[in-house]
């Protein structure tokens, strides 16, 4: 069996306490019980990142100061993803990037937590986390595994045909398996994490 350094497993468990007690939708909820029953079992060491992007070393104290959360769960998470971020391989999307705002390339940051690049590196399902800056729109994207979000702070989020919808702190949002989808920071900072599950 492998190991897991504590810094990652607190922050798992804080994650699957978050997901699980603010998901709702019966789907969104099928994804997180899954990711979090498959985590369980450690996967395998992944790398670990050197610095983190400008980006985050700007946003991130502030966005995980654990005072903005009136939420315990939400706190608790805020504080052990501030441990965990500077460990992460934090990367910039590439490619086409349809429907992206301009600026996007230098005001998003991505990191995966678990799952492929990430310090685990697995197949079977992925948590990460997105970073954008204020006014910044992801762009369209889909991908195979159906996916729950958790936003720490407010966003929207819209799938392919659908209006925008404004998702508040610990607030979720569910993406069928393929869907095109996107979301976009408002007036400040979104900071979101994603699980996908890969094994259905
Ligand atoms: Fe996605």
């Amino acid at each position: 069996m492998t190991d897991r350094s504590t810094l990652l497993q607190t922050f798992l468990e804080h994650a699957d306490q978050a997901f699980t007690a603010h998901t709702h939708d019966p789907e969104a909820r099928r994804v997180v019980r899954s990711v979090f029953a498959a985590l369980t079992e450690p996967g395998a060491p992944g790398d670990e990142g050197e610095e983190m992007p400008e980006l985050a070393r700007e946003h991130l104290p502030y966005l995980l100061d654990p005072e903005h959360f009136s939420d315990y769960l939400l706190q608790e998470l805020a504080v052990s993803f501030s441990d965990l971020a500077p460990h992460l391989v934090w990367t910039r999307r590439e490619g086409d990037n349809p429907n992206a705002s301009d600026g996007f390339d230098a005001g998003h940051a991505n990191a995966m937590i678990v799952g492929p690049g990430g310090l685990e590196r697995r197949s079977d399902v992925w948590l990460g986390v997105s970073l954008l800056a204020a006014e910044v729109r992801y762009p369209d994207h889909s991908h195979p595994p159906e996916e729950t979000y958790l936003t720490l702070t407010p966003g929207e989020f819209r799938q392919e045909g659908q209006d925008w919808t404004t998702v508040g702190a610990g607030g979720t949002f569910y993406n069928p398996p393929g869907v095109t989808h996107a979301m976009r920071a408002g007036e400040d900072t979104m900071l979101t994490f994603w699980a996908l599950n890969n094994s259905a």
